[in-house]
């Protein structure tokens, strides 16, 4: 690797790392993460990531931006399109907003809200 490559890849992180402890502490409620032995709900645990305040929902919608991750549609619009219950930690529903792999640049979850969603997912992305 480069020595341009390598420090602009330390810059992307350290503006990462600081950027996101900020967004943290100022406005994301504190959701501890899950026990491994947790049984996820996609009702009750999955979905109010999505929707409350707005956070996915603002832009997946019925109508917006797909998947619609609004309560009534959900399910069918991300199962099983947008999971892998083979290999859950490629599931693009986990991959696309995973705090360290996230691929698009608006919202992403928190590191609990990553670990609930991939816990859902391994344990057959049930509609619970
Ligand atoms: C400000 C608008 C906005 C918000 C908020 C937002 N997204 Fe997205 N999302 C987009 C757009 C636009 C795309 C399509 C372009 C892309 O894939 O980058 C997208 C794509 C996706 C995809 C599909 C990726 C793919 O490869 O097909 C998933 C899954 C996703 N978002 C999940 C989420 C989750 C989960 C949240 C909440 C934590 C969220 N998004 C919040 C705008 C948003």
């Amino acid at each position: 690797m480069n020595k341009l490559l390598k420090y602009t890849l330390l810059l992307i992180g350290i503006v990462g790392f600081f950027s996101s402890c900020q967004y943290k502490f100022n406005i994301e409620p504190i959701i501890p993460p899950p026990d491994p032995t947790d049984t996820i709900y996609f009702s009750q645990d999955i979905l109010p990531i999505w929707n409350t305040d707005n956070n996915c929902t603002s832009c997946h919608n019925s109508g917006g931006t797909a998947p619609d991750l609004t309560t009534d549609n959900a399910y069918a619009a991300v199962v099983p399109s947008y999971v892998n219950t083979t290999s859950p930690n490629e599931s693009v529903i986990y991959t696309a907003a995973d705090p360290n792999t996230y691929t698009h640049g608006w919202k992403k979850y928190t590191s609990s809200e990553a670990a609930i969603v991939l816990q859902w997912i391994e344990q057959g992305a049930l509609n619970n």
